[in-house]
């Protein structure tokens, strides 16, 4: 925990609980720039945004957020040299590992999405058991994007719902964004009301877009390892000052 972590347990008196976001997302950029400008190896960037992202969870629960969704691998991120995707791999099945008793006693849901067969099979173990355990808990719903591409998921989407309607279970006219969501990874969790990007770059990247349409984008030039409760006070407090109209005036 950061001095920071430790002095920011309750929600700051200059937020609003009423308007706080009910679910946040997270594009977790810079871990790499993090490592390199103190002249370690890029690993040693990923290792410390693990150690952020769990203090962001504890804090969305302290408080009072109701839903976490953070992007650990893009489909994309494939593209990388072998070594880091790898270790990336390694890092997920272990982090679940050790983290899965806490979640339990902290009462989490933990849910992941995005094509997950494509992930080595010891990382599709730990994430199946950790999804099971945690199902009935009834605290904050943290999901976790890995191997996630919007564009895909839209996709998928989009082959699910032709395949009812080729074998004659659906009509066309019946097609409305209720049912399209139905068919969403991230179906039953509600959209995210702000996302979140560190390390100042101002894109999507493939992330959540059809649950983003309306979300309100907040970017920081912080890189990710550094990103703490201040930071996210910070961000909170900017959402606070936005007037959400959803298309209307
Ligand atoms: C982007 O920084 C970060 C990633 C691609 C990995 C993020 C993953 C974690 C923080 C681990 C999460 C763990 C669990 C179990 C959910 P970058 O490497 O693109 O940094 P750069 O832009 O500076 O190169």
């Amino acid at each position: 925990m950061t001095a920071h972590s430790i002095v920011l347990q309750e929600l700051p008196a200059d937020l609003q609980r009423e308007r706080l976001p009910k679910h946040v997302a997270v594009i977790m950029d810079g871990n790499g720039r993090w490592a390199k400008r103190r002249g370690m190896p890029r690993f040693m960037g990923h290792r410390r945004g693990v150690d952020a992202l769990k203090d962001l969870l504890r804090c969305c629960r302290d408080w009072g957020i109701e839903a976490l969704t953070a992007y650990a691998f893009s489909t994309e991120n494939w593209g990388r040299p072998l070594e880091e995707v790898e270790f990336l791999m390694t890092l997920f099945e272990r982090v679940l590992r050790q983290e899965l008793r806490e979640m339990m006693e902290e009462n989490v849901r933990i849910r992941f999405v995005g094509n997950l067969n494509a992930l080595p099979r010891s990382l599709q173990v730990e994430i199946e058991k950790s999804m099971e355990e945690t199902a009935g808990n009834q605290g904050i719903q943290f999901t976790v994007a890995t191997n996630y591409g919007g564009r895909q998921e839209i996709l998928q989407a989009c082959r699910a719902i032709a395949q009812q309607v080729q074998q004659g279970h659906l009509n066309p006219d019946e097609i409305d964004e209720t049912l399209f969501e139905q068919h969403l990874y991230t179906t039953g969790i509600c959209d995210p009301d702000l996302l979140i990007r560190t390390s100042g770059e101002m894109r999507l990247s493939n992330f959540l877009l059809w649950q983003l349409a309306y979300g309100e984008i907040y970017v920081t030039d912080t890189l990710w390892p550094d990103f703490d409760r201040h930071e996210f006070h910070q961000a909170l407090s900017a959402y606070q000052q936005r007037e959400r109209r959803f298309g209307k005036v």
